[in-house]
């Protein structure tokens, strides 16, 4: 955990990094021992939004006045700061995020919230650990906020990139969870069929036509896998939705992040898969997830899955 009063990448990056262009600056190649005030001239002339907080940031967390400069040169050609630190702040926990990993965002922090309300109700209903799996896991970071949040829990995580597998059992193996690399639910172990109470897929959801338009941190340094989701970015999300009712347990929830335009679509889909939907959105985080819970026998849509503070 970092504390509050040290600068995070969480609260700079995502993206702060903004050169008019749109393009990665070229490497400085600045000679170490670098000063407080180079280090901050040299991130802010390559656009960094937060040049003093980076800063502050890079020079905690450098070893050496080599680590530094390298890290200031790795920063300045474009790689996003949670890459060049090697964290990121999520739900309150830092969470290894490796090169090549999708950086996970403040906005999916509202899905976490959602799933932790719905795992304490699952427990406070069965008395029994419950049963979270993390698809599409990246750096395993949602799955890891669970278990910290949730009393008793059996996790589970996948994802298809290698990369993201390895960083995942880092955190995941850490937080008392599996971890398995495969396309979606074909990673998991098959006794989790029909078992899973909590399933949380923050699949790519960015339209491809659009992919071109995110910010160089995330076109030029994340998977292209873990940002595109097909000609209306819904590709994934149809895809685990269709499969879901198979593997969730009576009762139990799918929790998907979308765009608040998506989100109708999305729902649309749920239902055609038999999942009772629910959207729960939030303004501060600029979030919208789509929550389904496979019916449990008698339950009807009105009790399926009430909102979190409903009595
Ligand atoms: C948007 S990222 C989310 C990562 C993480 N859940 C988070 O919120 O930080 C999507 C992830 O889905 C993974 N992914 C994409 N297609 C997949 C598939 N068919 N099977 C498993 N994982 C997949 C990507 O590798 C990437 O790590």
């Amino acid at each position: 955990m970092s504390s509050p009063h040290t600068p995070s990448p969480h609260m700079l990056s995502q993206p702060s990094l903004h050169r008019p262009d749109g393009a990665s600056p070229l490497s400085p190649r600045l000679p170490p021992p670098l000063s407080r005030a180079t280090v901050i001239t040299t991130l802010r002339a390559a656009g960094c939004v937060f040049a003093e907080d980076e800063a502050e940031l890079l020079i905690s967390t450098a070893h050496t006045a080599d680590g530094l400069a390298a890290m200031v040169e790795r920063r300045v050609l474009g790689l996003p700061l949670e890459h060049v630190v090697g964290w990121a702040e999520f739900h309150g926990l830092r969470v290894t995020v490796d090169p090549g990993v999708f950086v996970p965002r403040r906005r999916t922090e509202f899905l976490v919230g959602q799933a932790i309300g719905l795992g304490r109700r699952t427990a406070a209903r069965t008395g029994r650990p419950t049963v979270v799996v993390d698809l599409c896991c990246g750096s395993g970071a949602v799955g890891a906020a669970l278990a910290a949040a949730l009393d008793r829990v059996e996790l589970y995580a996948a994802d298809i990139e290698p990369a993201a597998v390895r960083c995942a059992r880092r955190n995941v193996t850490a937080a008392g969870g599996e971890v398995y690399e495969g396309d979606l639910f074909e990673a998991l172990p098959t006794g989790l069929r029909g078992r899973i109470d909590v399933l949380v897929a923050n699949v790519p959801y960015v339209p491809t036509h659009e992919v071109g338009l995110l910010p160089p941190e995330a076109r030029e340094h994340e998977p292209r896998v873990a940002l595109d989701g097909g000609a209306d970015g819904l590709d994934v999300l149809r895809r685990v939705t269709a499969a879901a009712p198979q593997w969730l347990a009576p009762g139990g929830h799918l929790l998907v992040e979308t765009s608040e335009r998506q989100a109708p679509q999305a729902v649309e889909t749920f239902t055609r898969n038999g999942l009772l939907p629910r959207v729960a959105t939030s303004d501060e985080l600029y979030a919208t997830v789509i929550i389904g819970t496979r019916p449990a026998p008698g339950e009807d849509e009105a009790t399926a899955c009430p909102p979190p503070h409903a009595p």
